[in-house]
C-alpha cells in the first residue's frame, strides 16, 4: 500500500471540519481537503477570520488557522479532491429517513450511497475509502458493491472508521480520545488499507489506543456507543421523576451509585433530556435494524431510551405550565439556552425546540438567549417541526442577544442548557427585573437553587422537592 499523502473529506460538518482540522494539524506531511456541496458553509471554513467558520468548538478557530492555506483546505471542488486524494473520508450526515419504508426510524443512506457513486464515478487510481459517518451495521457491503463495479480496474479498500468525538469538547476528544476504532477486511489488502490508517493516528495517539476489528463490530460498535451513552441519560432521568415524588434528590442518588466503580459517575446528570444529532437517530436505527432481523425485544428494549427521553421533554413542560396556575397564554417565559448542550453551536434534536413547542401550543410568549446560536437558527428550528405557521412563531417568540433584557417583565425563566455564563449572571437584577412571584424552572440543575431562593425565586430543578 503507498503512502497516504492526500487526503480528501466528503462532509464539512460537525465531524468533518474537526476531524480534518486535527488530523491537518498532527500531520503536516499530508494534504488534507475538505470538500462539500455547501457553498455557503465553505465560504464560512475559509472566512480570513477564523472566528467565524461554522462550527463553534472551544479550540478549534485556533487549530484551523494554524493549518488551513498549509496541508488544510475547504473546497466545494469534490470531484478534484476524490481525484487526487488516496484515501477518502465520508463524512456526509446521515439523518433519520422522513419517507417510505422506515420512515422515522431507519438511516437514510442517500447521501452515502450519493458519495460511493460520485467516488466510483471519478476515480481513476486506487483508493482508501474510510466510512467516517455513523451508519448501520453492514453499509459497507453496499459501498463496496457501488465501488467494485466500475470496470475501470480501479482498486478500493473500504474501511469503517466510526468517530466518538463529543459536541463542545470536539478538540480535546480528537486531540486525546478514548480509543480509536477502525474496522476493515481480514484480507492482506485490508491489512494493508488498515496499517495505513493506523499509521496515520499514531503520529499522535499511542498505538493501543486504536483498536482494530472487522468492519461490521466497527459499523455496530458506533451505534451501540451511543445506545448506551443516552440509555444512562434516560435511566437517570426515569430516576428523576421519582425522586420528585418520594422526596429523594436525584443529584445525591447520582453520587451514591456513581461512587460505584462498576456504574461509574459520568453522564448521570439529570435533565430536560438529551437532545443533538446523533442519540436519538442512531437508538431508532438500532431499534430499526432490530427490528428488521425479527429482534422485536431487542427492539423495544432501545426503544424505550427514546420514549423515556420524549417523556422527559414533554414533562418538563408540563410542568411548567402547572406550576404557572395552568394557564401560560400570554405569559412571558425565557429560556436561558437553545444549543443541545453547551461549547456548541448545534441545535439538532435540542430539548429546548421542543419544550418551546410545548409551551406556545398554550400561546405562551418565549425569549429566548443563547450565547451562541443565532435568531435564523431558532427560527429555522421551530419552523421545521410545522407545528402552526411561521408568523406565529414569529411573533409569538423573541430572540435577544442581552439575557437580562430576554429575562425583563417575565413569569419565568428555563434554563435549557447548561452554560457556564448562566451561573454568574446578576440573578438578584434579573429577580429585580421579573413579574412576581419569579419563577425558575432549572432543566439542568444548573444555577445553585438554594442562593435563588433567598434572592426570593421560586426555583424548581429536575428530581428534587427541595
Ligand atoms: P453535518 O450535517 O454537520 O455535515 C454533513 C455535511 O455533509 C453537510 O455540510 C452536507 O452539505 C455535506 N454533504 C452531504 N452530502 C454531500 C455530498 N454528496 N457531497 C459533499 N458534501 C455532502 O453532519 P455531522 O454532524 O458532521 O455528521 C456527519 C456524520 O457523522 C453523521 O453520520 C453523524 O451521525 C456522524 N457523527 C456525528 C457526530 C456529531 O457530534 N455531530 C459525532 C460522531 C459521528
Amino acid at each position: 500500500m503507498k503512502n497516504i499523502t492526500k487526503i480528501c473529506c466528503i462532509g464539512a460538518g460537525y465531524v468533518g471540519g474537526p476531524t480534518m482540522a486535527v488530523i491537518a494539524n498532527k500531520c503536516p506531511h499530508i494534504q488534507v481537503t475538505v470538500v462539500d456541496l455547501n457553498e455557503a458553509r465553505i465560504a464560512a471554513w475559509n472566512d480570513v477570520d477564523t472566528d467565524n467558520i461554522p462550527v463553534y468548538e472551544p479550540g478549534l478557530s485556533e487549530v484551523v488557522a494554524e493549518a488551513r492555506g498549509r496541508n488544510l483546505f475547504f473546497s466545494t471542488a469534490v470531484d478534484d479532491a476524490i481525484a487526487e486524494a488516496d484515501m477518502i473520508f465520508i463524512s456526509v450526515n446521515t439523518p433519520t429517513k422522513t419517507y417510505g419504508a422506515g420512515k422515522g426510524m431507519g438511516a437514510d443512506l442517500k447521501y452515502i450511497e450519493l458519495c460511493a457513486r460520485q467516488i466510483a464515478r471519478v476515480s481513476m487510481t486506487d483508493k482508501i475509502i474510510v466510512e467516517k459517518s455513523t451508519l448501520p451495521v453492514r453499509t459497507a457491503e453496499a459501498v463496496r458493491d457501488i465501488l467494485h463495479n466500475t470496470g475501470k480496474g480501479v482498486k478500493f479498500q473500504v474501511l469503517s472508521n466510526p468517530e466518538f468525538l463529543a459536541e463542545g469538547t470536539a478538540v480535546a476528544d480528537l486531540f486525546n480520545p478514548d480509543r480509536v476504532l477502525i474496522g476493515g477486511d481480514s484480507t492482506e489488502e485490508g491489512q494493508e488499507a488498515i496499517q495505513a490508517l493506523v499509521d496515520i493516528y499514531n503520529n499522535w495517539i499511542p498505538r493501543e489506543r486504536i483498536l482494530t476489528t472487522n468492519v461490521w463490530s466497527s459499523e455496530l460498535s458506533k451505534l451501540v456507543a451511543n445506545a448506551f451513552l443516552a440509555q444512562r441519560i434516560s435511566s437517570i432521568n426515569s430516576i428523576s421523576e421519582l425522586c420528585e415524588k418520594t422526596e429523594a434528590d436525584v443529584n445525591e442518588v447520582a453520587r451514591a451509585i456513581g461512587t460505584d466503580s462498576r456504574i461509574g459517575s459520568k453522564f448521570l446528570k439529570a435533565s430536560v433530556g438529551f437532545g443533538g444529532s446523533c442519540f436519538q437517530k442512531d437508538i431508532l436505527n438500532l431499534v430499526y435494524i432490530s427490528r428488521s432481523f425479527g429482534l422485536q425485544e431487542v427492539a423495544d428494549y432501545w426503544e424505550q431510551v427514546i420514549i423515556m427521553n420524549d417523556h422527559q421533554k414533554k414533562r418538563f413542560a408540563l410542568n411548567m405550565i402547572k406550576s404557572l396556575y395552568n394557564t401560560i397564554s400570554g405569559k412571558k417565559i425565557a429560556f436561558l439556552g437553545w444549543a443541545f448542550k453547551k461549547d456548541t453551536n448545534d441545535t439538532r434534536e435540542s430539548a429546548a425546540i421542543y419544550v418551546a413547542d410545548e409551551l406556545l401550543n398554550e400561546q405562551a410568549r418565549i425569549r429566548v438567549y443563547d450565547p451562541k446560536v443565532n435568531s435564523d437558527q431558532i427560527f429555522g428550528d421551530l419552523n421545521y417541526l410545522q407545528t402552526r405557521k411561521p408568523e406565529e412563531n414569529a411573533s409569538n417568540v423573541k430572540v435577544f442577544e442581552d439575557p437580562y433584557r430576554a429575562c425583563e417583565n417575565a413569569h419565568a425563566i428555563a434554563i435549557l442548557t447548561e452554560w457556564d455564563e448562566f451561573k454568574d449572571y446578576d440573578w438578584q437584577r434579573i429577580y429585580d427585573s421579573m413579574l412576581k412571584p419569579a419563577k425558575v424552572f432549572d432543566g439542568r440543575n444548573l444555577l445553585d437553587a438554594d442562593k435563588l431562593r433567598k434572592i426570593g425565586f421560586k426555583v424548581q430543578s429536575i428530581g428534587t422537592t427541595s
